[in-house]
């Protein structure tokens, strides 16, 4: 992945540097580097990628994209997605999933379909209609013809805390063998300055959180934690807003429960097309899987580390309306006023 990042970084022509020259830049965590572009910091390997798609991608209004922050349920999401939105395409037995990785069903269009070139072929990057893909890229900076079409966004985050565990122990695995490994003080650091890929996360967040509010029919606005306490519901709102409810039949034959333990993280984690291969941007599809837990960053985080976190929470999120569940045994509610 890090060589990956480097050849690309070598393969921008004159004009793109001169572009990325006037970019702030930070060394990122895997050893490449991050460009802080419209108000939020874009790893190298993406940069130009990103660009291609604000500029070229025409939205259909039957879209469906799944905007998602790192390490916040994109895989899950993908997965249950999908299935929902095709399953009439497939027989019960015949479940796509068992075959191909959830983002090689769900393509990225940074990550993947734009990453080497600007006008790939969209006609045939989805199997099925209506067509559904999947970005990291924030609210503010989304081609205009996502956000002023008809289009749907479904958006997932998950508490930051979380968040920055699963990015720190992802990044430590991808990270180049030639640097010595970045050590948790470092890693709180940058996180907690908002410097990692897509970040800032309150502000990535925040910009798809009040657009959902403003518009709630385009845009559905998940929560890893709320998905985990009560997937069945959960799974039966997004299809409803999909525009795929579940018939009474399918609730009967017990389709709901059925897509939500095929897309278990239990279930995902153990299929061998999930263990082995990489993905389009060099990542190995198996990083996707570690622990799918809520509440792991007590496992981690140092009692200080927490205090900060749970301040940097309540002033960004302060009246808001937004709060994180912190930990799914106990239901603590973080509210940022408190
Ligand atoms: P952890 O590192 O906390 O385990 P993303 O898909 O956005 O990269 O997010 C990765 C996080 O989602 C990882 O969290 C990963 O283990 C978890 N995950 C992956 N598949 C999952 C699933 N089917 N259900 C729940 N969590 C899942």
């Amino acid at each position: 992945m890090f060589s990956l990042t480097q050849k690309m970084e070598k393969s921008w022509d004159n004009e793109f540097q001169e572009l990325v020259k006037a970019l702030p830049k930070e060394d990122g965590w895997i050893g490449s580097h991050l460009y802080f572009y419209q108000g939020f910091w874009c790893p190298a390997l993406v940069l130009k990628s990103f660009i291609s798609f604000q500029k070229n991608f025409q939205a259909f209004a039957s879209d469906v994209i799944l905007a998602t922050f790192p390490k916040c349920g994109t895989t899950w999401l993908k997965a249950l997605a999908y299935i929902t939105l095709y399953r009439s395409h497939f027989a019960r037995n015949e479940n796509p999933l068992l075959s191909s990785s959830p983002h090689q069903l769900v393509r990225f269009l940074e990550y993947d379909l734009y990453l080497n070139n600007p006008f790939p072929d969209l006609q045939n990057a989805c199997a099925y209609e209506p067509r559904l893909f999947a970005t990291h890229v924030p609210y503010v900076s989304l081609p205009t013809s996502i956000t002023d079409s008809n289009s749907k966004i479904v958006y997932i985050c998950r508490n930051p805390l979380d968040m920055f565990i699963s990015l720190w122990l992802f990044s430590t695995k991808l990270r180049d063998n030639n640097l010595r490994p970045l050590s948790p003080d470092e890693a709180f650091d940058k996180f907690y300055h908002g410097i990692y890929a897509f970040g800032p996360f309150f502000e990535h967040v925040l910009g798809y959180w009040k657009a959902s509010r403003e518009n709630p029919n385009k845009i559905l606005f998940l929560k890893y934690e709320d998905l985990m306490e009560d997937t069945n519901s959960h799974l039966k709102n997004l299809a409803m807003f999909l525009g795929v409810p579940f018939t009474e039949d399918e609730e009967k034959q017990g389709v709901v429960p059925e897509i939500v333990k095929m897309c278990s993280f239990e279930n995902l984690k153990e299929l061998e097309v999930n263990k082995k291969g990489l993905h389009a941007s060099g990542i190995p599809n198996a990083d996707f899987f570690r622990k799918g837990e809520v509440g792991d960053w007590s496992n981690h985080l140092t009692p200080s580390m927490v205090e900060r976190l749970e301040k940097l929470i309540q002033e960004k999120l302060n009246n808001s309306g937004l709060t994180f569940k912190l930990s799914c045994k106990t239901s603590r509610i973080f509210h940022p006023s408190e």
